[in-house]
């Protein structure tokens, strides 16, 4: 099945109807999952094999400003610089927006700004894609629901479709083959306490891509077979210690899930390697610290950054362990900028 078949479907009779407005704005998350997405089962519709679960990162993410262009071309500009658009993510920005528009002569001119660094493994693509299909839904006037918008962010980047909303949020992997089942949903519960600590080691593009790294992954690691059943358990325990504000067993958790995933890279062929020294060095003092009773846990993504996980009465020792830190409260900093 083709993109343009969902998005077709999704539309119904508002399909290749014209924008209602000349441009539009949206801010959207970014957001760092507690349980993984790794490997697809669909490589066209970034269908995941197994369902995932994130945090929201409040103020830290992306403003889409989209509007119509009398250019013969598509413009972007990320954070005011102008994107090539024979860069691989310039084409893949016009594929994505080949997809919305309703005549040919129909040209974009997209404004994105984001505050965390792009393509280091901080879910840069997740919020541009969920802010841009935010501006474009504004945009044409579509009135989508949030499962749909979902849908339509998760066609851009799978882990775009969990940035839709503040708070954690669960991606169902869903069953059927056009994916209408798979989309975030908002998890009710609210933990003010809870904080993301970003340690930033480095902000250069990763070498290799999370989608061809998770590809391989799928394709060669030995111990990919293990993994469903892992998320499975993750995912119950996580919504468990969520509800019951367990964070000894969401830290335990979250942390165990991505060292798992990491394993599974690790073991794939080539192997997939995204720590640096630093990562490593970074690992063992947040384990050492751990060893001295503060309770304090971390994840990693596709690049060699981390994300420490603690709670807001350990914010000012976690700064002065990590004075380069930067310190979110998603259920307290939603205000957009
Ligand atoms: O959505 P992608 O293609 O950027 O992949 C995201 C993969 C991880 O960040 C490693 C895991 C996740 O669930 O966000």
């Amino acid at each position: 099945m083709k993109k343009s078949d969902i998005v077709r479907t999704l539309l119904k009779n508002r399909y290749r109807h014209a924008p209602l407005h000349s441009s539009a704005t949206a801010y959207a998350p970014s957001n760092i999952a507690l349980c993984k997405y790794w490997g697809k089962r669909d490589q066209e519709l970034n269908l995941p094999v197994t369902s995932s679960l994130s945090i929201s990162l409040a103020n830290k993410g992306s403003f889409t400003e989209l509007s119509l262009t009398q250019n013969p071309n598509d413009v972007v500009f990320v954070n005011g610089q102008q994107l090539d658009l024979n860069s691989s993510f310039g084409k893949r920005l016009q594929a994505y927006f080949d997809l919305f528009r309703v005549k040919s002569s129909l040209f974009f001119e997209t404004n994105i700004k984001t505050n965390i660094p792009i393509g280091a493994g901080l879910a840069s693509s997740a919020c541009g894609f969920a802010s841009m299909v935010m501006a474009l839904n504004a945009l044409f006037g579509w009135e989508l629901k949030e499962n749909e918008l979902s849908i339509l962010a998760r066609l851009g980047s799978g882990s775009a479709s969990r940035s839709l909303w503040h708070g954690f949020v669960e991606w169902r992997a869903g069953e059927q083959s056009d994916g209408l089942d798979s989309f975030g949903e908002l998890i009710a519960d609210t933990w003010p306490e809870f904080c993301v600590g970003l340690l930033i080691i480095t902000e250069a593009e990763k070498e290799i891509s999370s989608r061809v790294a998770m590809q391989r992954t799928v394709t060669t690691s030995p111990l990919y077979s293990a993994w469903p059943l892992k998320v499975k358990n993750d995912l119950s325990t996580l919504k468990r210690a969520i509800g019951s504000k367990d964070f000894r067993l969401l830290g335990e958790t979250a942390e165990s899930n991505a060292l798992t995933m990491h394993a599974t890279m690790l073991s794939a062929w080539p192997p997939v390697f995204y720590a640096l020294p630093e990562t490593i060095t970074l690992m063992k003092k947040i384990w050492a610290l751990r060893e001295q009773g503060f309770m304090l846990f971390f994840t990693q993504d596709a690049g060699p950054n981390l994300k420490l996980l603690f709670l807001e009465k350990d914010a000012e020792a976690v700064q002065r362990e990590f004075p380069h830190v930067d310190i979110i409260k998603p259920f307290k900093q939603t205000s957009k900028e």
